[in-house]
């Protein structure tokens, strides 16, 4: 039988050459417009900032921060220390100059690059009054178990872990308007993409295609994190989404896409908040 590390070592160097590719595409996308950002631009949704509640004074960590806007966001709204981990040093370099840029100095925002699993060893805190995830980061992940240790091990007496995430019920689905069941939900097997282009651009000339993903359910994950020694507050499930993730959904004003009035829905999103006692 093939062992985590024998396993994460292959996921670890496809997946990191596939994201350190992407980040320029990403970095100059409409998707991301750092543009705006920098004119301060709020990158968290409504739902996040409602369900986290108010940040001021906390020490928030932020595992697989991508390019930093979320990280960085939350420091705009009133953190009083934010640290941005991603295992893609191209993607770090990048959360550094918009940190820089929009004036959020290192004693306010600080960036590491670590893969997620060796983050204990890497943040400058042995922990943190938030813990925050999500949105396109657990699917990269083969080993929800080991991960919610991870992050529990992270949270401080009092503190919470919070993940906002697409639903796992919505990976089953094929991308055509009438929301065929194309994949088993249960399938745990690693999905093996190997195509170019990525979701900001679909049509980018890339190299690095190679990647390793897989479906943790729900069950797993909420379990996952209650066997860390959380405790779960709250699942939120949501009908809505950040992209179209199949052709019958609508954008609505708030630029979440739906499915249209009247169709019967799925969950298309999740959060949830476990919390460490004081
Ligand atoms: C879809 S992005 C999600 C980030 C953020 N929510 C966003 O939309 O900007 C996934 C991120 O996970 C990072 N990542 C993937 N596997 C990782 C790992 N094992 N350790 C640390 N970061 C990882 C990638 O480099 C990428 O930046």
């Amino acid at each position: 039988m093939t062992t985590f590390h024998e396993t994460w070592a292959e996921w670890l160097e496809a997946n990191r050459a596939m994201w350190d590719e992407r980040v320029p595409i990403h970095a100059a996308s409409e998707y991301y417009d750092q543009d705006a950002f920098r004119k301060g631009k709020d990158e968290i949704r409504d739902f996040e900032a409602a369900e986290v509640g108010d940040v001021t004074g906390k020490r928030l960590l932020h595992l697989q921060c991508h390019m930093g806007q979320d990280t960085l966001s939350w420091a705009r709204r009133g953190a009083a220390k934010v640290v941005g981990l991603d295992f893609s040093e191209a993607a770090i370099e990048v959360a550094r100059g918009l940190a820089a840029e929009v004036g959020i100095g290192p004693d306010r925002a600080e960036f590491v690059v670590s893969d997620v699993y060796e983050a204990a060893s890497a943040v400058p805190d042995p922990d943190y009054d938030i813990v925050y995830t999500g949105i396109g980061a657990l699917d990269w992940l083969p080993d929800v178990r080991r991960w919610a240790e991870v992050a529990a091990s992270l949270v401080a007496p009092g503190g919470f872990l919070y993940l906002s995430e697409f639903h796992p019920v919505t990976h089953v689905l094929g991308w055509g308007e009438d929301r065929t069941i194309e994949y088993d939900y249960f399938d745990a097997s690693p999905q093996v993409t190997d195509e170019p282009g990525t979701y900001t651009d679909f049509k980018a000339e890339t190299v690095n295609n190679l990647s390793f993903e897989r479906l943790h359910t729900l069950g797993d994950i909420v379990s996952a994190i209650a066997a860390a020694g959380l405790r779960v507050e709250f699942l939120h499930e949501f009908d809505m989404t950040m992209f179209q993730r199949y052709a019958g959904l609508e954008r609505g004003e708030d630029g979440c896409y739906r499915a249209p009035k009247g169709q019967p829905r799925l969950p298309l999103m999740f959060s949830l908040k476990a919390s460490r006692a004081a």
